[in-house]
């Protein structure tokens, strides 16, 4: 893991924009994604890298609390032991200046990283680091893919050839000597650059290209923000849940599991159709959804549900998800049965209950048991279903302002 060369270094993370492409009431970077506000990822991603000694985070004077509560929230003890806070000013420029005056001189690479880019690797971070030590200034940047134009207005001039094009990100630094030269020149002659390498450039030190990444974007229009969901969807946003049921044998009544009706000479009892297996997938999916239990959403004093079809409460409940905008991902279910025999009917049950989820049948699987003639379901009393499943975000919601 750790980085041959060992080069450290320090970083300043700027968070004192407010986000006025964004838009919205608070600045993008306290914007949660996942329930992780956009700054505290972006922190941690430099926390996560040994070689980074010291972390500096320039913000706008009201919001010194907000940010105090976020690593306190977000952060151990010993993490925010590497974590300085201060004032950031009118610029971007102003703030990372800011945030150079706290880092110790003898800190022999400096890197800056926008507070609201908050999927940067430690490859990316480790690369940044040794090109500053073996060149003195180095940036990550991307190569541009799309054909690029010059317009007046709406009116194409040219196309620009984008062999030699980078789009800039950051991690940007330098030799820590060098950055604060090119910082100190650019105040001296009144230049503004919207990132390190333009200060840089314009001190002529030279800048070296380190491979960044699209997943390394700034968040920046309201747009970004599905992006960014999208990305840290990965493990945050699934989420697991479990069912079980059980219902006792009943004579006339028919057997019904997983909507299939299953030659028997006794049913099962209950206020719907008693469809024990689909049950335990609806609590499972409510489970998940944290939506609490079959119960609460079709009480069994109801009329409306008696001797309903329990895949057209499956229906209802997968309607909820969309709701949520929330899919089933898979469901592993498991029937405890001493008998009928139930195998010859699993594909049809899982063909039923994969409609149902709008899943492929092959992300439903469900298993049938004995239990070695013990137990209410092994006297043959009963049937039990256990179930799981995962579910995930359904992708961008549809806000109909696209
Ligand atoms: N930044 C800063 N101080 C400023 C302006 C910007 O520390 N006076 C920080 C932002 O918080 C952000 C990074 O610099 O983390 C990159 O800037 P940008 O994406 O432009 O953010 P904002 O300036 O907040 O957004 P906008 O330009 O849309 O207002
Ligand atoms: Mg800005």
């Amino acid at each position: 893991m750790q980085n041959r060369n060992n080069h450290t270094g320090a970083v300043v993370i700027p968070a004192a924009g407010s986000g006025t492409r964004m838009g919205g009431n608070q600045p993008k970077q306290f914007l949660p994604v996942s329930g992780t506000p956009i700054l505290a990822l972006t922190i941690g991603r430099f926390l996560a890298v040994p070689e980074i000694t010291g972390i500096v985070v320039p913000v706008a004077p009201d919001h010194h609390g907000t940010v105090t509560r976020l690593l306190t929230a977000f952060f151990s003890g010993a993490d925010q032991q590497r974590i300085t806070v201060v004032t950031g000013g009118a610029t971007r420029q102003e703030s990372v200046l800011a945030g150079l005056e706290a880092i110790p001189v003898d800190i022999p690479v400096i890197l800056v990283h926008d507070g609201a880019r908050p999927f940067v690797s430690a490859t990316i971070i480790r690369q940044c680091l040794c090109e500053c030590v073996a060149h003195g200034a180095a940036i990550a940047a991307v190569r541009v893919s799309d054909t690029i134009k010059e317009a007046a207005g709406k009116e194409v001039r040219r196309t620009i050839d984008r062999r030699n094009l980078w789009r800039a990100q950051t991690p940007q630094g330098a030799k820590g000597e060098l950055l604060r030269h090119a910082y100190g020149l650019a105040e001296r002659d009144g230049f503004t650059g919207t990132d390190e390498a333009s200060l840089l450039e314009h001190a002529g030190i030279p800048v070296r290209i380190v491979e960044g990444s699209e997943q390394n974007f700034k968040i920046t229009r309201p747009d970004d923000l599905v992006l960014a969901a999208a990305l840290s969807t990965g493990v945050a946003q699934m989420r697991v849940g479990h069912g079980f049921d059980a219902h006792k044998f009943k004579s006339g009544r028919k057997l019904i599991l997983g909507g299939v009706t299953i030659p028997h000479d006794l049913g099962l009892e209950g206020h719907s159709d008693a469809d024990t297996l689909t049950h335990a997938l609806i609590d499972a999916l409510l489970g998940a959804m944290g939506a609490g239990d079959i119960g609460r959403h079709f009480p069994d004093h109801d009329e409306q549900f008696r001797n309903i079809r329990s895949l057209t409460l499956l229906e209802k409940v997968m309607a909820l998800a969309t709701e949520k905008n929330m899919v089933m991902v898979n469901a592993d279910i498991t029937i405890i049965c001493q008998y009928p025999k139930l195998a010859p009917h699993i594909d049809e049950m899982r063909a039923n209950l994969a409609r149902a989820c709008r899943i492929e049948p092959g992300a439903v699987n469900i298993k049938a048991t004995t239990t070695e003639m013990m137990g209410f379901t092994g006297r043959g009393e009963g049937i039990a279903a256990h179930a799981v499943v995962l579910m995930g975000p359904a992708g961008p919601k549809n806000t109909g302002t696209a």
